[in-house]
């Protein structure tokens, strides 16, 4: 049947069938195609707008996988269907490490679904089950279901292997697509700020381009800049990173003004916008990242826009809604140009 796919180059095929799988963006009821030094993975109808990083968007005549073990992790679980039903269908990979988030009263029965999880999910060592983010470090609450082994790993997203440790800073496998997209766009001889970096996959997946780039990376928790600097020894174009580990507050005053400036902290950036927005140079790019409630997301570029008018004049040149949040939010991304 003629289906969306991906086309990637063979060596990334693993890497970018992980975070198809873990996003819900890859068909399983479809083969992986080979062409020569290329793979293409057949796509659900997600977004369109895939970053070009991750692979070119192609439309190719895919066979049927014939049935084997069971296409849902649900199924393999001995429950009732109505029970199986009211289980979440998405779950996160982080490496070797799957995190799902359970309904209060599915959490008697958290072994079960973790033990499911470590069969369905191919090269799975670990299941945790994810209470959220909380505190200024948004420090994930996990809790151990199923496997064994650290919460450090290896995660894979745009062709870094990054170092991640789920319980002592932030990381989220759903943003892989906006540290690509960002990526994209970024020029050769410009400098960055990598505001909120984590453990840095923004100031990495830029690195990675190649185009010659000053970095600074900045994050108050020094566990994530611990992680940064361990990814960064990795690689060559590591050196093209500053990681400083400090609060943006603290960093900001002394700041020159560059051409693209990343402010990711989605619930609290509001308050530091204007003296981050004062260090995006006249045609610079600020790309700034927002929980906003679906109802007040028509108006929210404009707002935004109106109440950085002391700092400069900006413009929305962009807006995505990056993934659902809650039930009546969306962390939305915003890029804001400035012209003067
Ligand atoms: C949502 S995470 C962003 C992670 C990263 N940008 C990414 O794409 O994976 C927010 C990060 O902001 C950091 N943070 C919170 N308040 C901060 C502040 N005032 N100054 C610097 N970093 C801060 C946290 O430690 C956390 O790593």
């Amino acid at each position: 049947m003629i289906a969306p796919g991906l086309r990637v180059p063979r060596t990334r095929g693993e890497e970018v069938r992980h975070g198809l799988l873990g996003s819900g963006l890859l068909r399983a009821d479809l083969e992986i195609l080979r062409e020569g030094d290329y793979l293409v993975l057949p796509l659900t109808e997600g977004p369109a707008d895939l970053p070009s990083a991750w692979g070119q968007r192609v439309e190719r005549e895919f066979r049927e996988v014939p049935r084997k073990g069971p296409e849902r992790y649900r199924d393999l679980l001995g429950w009732p269907e109505a029970e199986k039903e009211r289980l979440p269908r998405s779950f996160d990979v982080v490496g070797e490490i799957v995190l799902i988030r359970l309904a209060p009263e599915l959490e008697s029965r958290k072994s079960d679904v973790g033990e499911a999880l470590l069969r369905f999910v191919p090269g799975a060592r670990l299941v945790g089950l994810d209470r959220g983010v909380e505190g200024t470090d948004r420090l994930r609450r996990v809790e151990r279901i199923a496997g064994e082994g650290p919460w450090r790993t290896r995660h894979r997203e745009n062709g870094l292997e990054l170092e991640v440790d789920v319980e002592t800073a932030y990381f989220s496998p759903r943003l892989a697509r906006e540290h690509a997209r960002v990526a994209d766009e970024v020029r050769s001889g410009e400098s960055v700020y990598d505001l909120c970096c984590g453990v840095g996959p923004f100031s990495l997946t830029i690195a990675r381009t190649g185009r010659p780039t000053r970095i600074t990376a900045v994050d108050a928790n020094p566990e994530a800049i611990a992680l940064l600097r361990a990814t960064m020894a990795r690689y060559a174009f590591g050196e093209r990173i500053t990681p400083i580990s400090t609060p943006i507050e603290q960093f900001l005053p002394e700041a020159a003004a560059v051409e693209r400036v990343v402010l990711n902290l989605p619930l609290e950036g509001i308050k530091y916008l204007p003296s981050v927005a004062r260090t995006a140079a006249p045609g610079g790019r600020l790309y700034y990242y927002e929980v906003v409630p679906r109802a007040e997301l028509p108006g929210r570029g404009v707002t935004l826009v109106k109440s950085l008018a002391p700092v400069g004049a900006f413009a929305v040149v962009h807006e995505r809604v990056v993934h659902p949040y809650s039930p009546s939010s969306d962390l939305v991304g915003f890029t804001l140009e400035r012209s003067g």
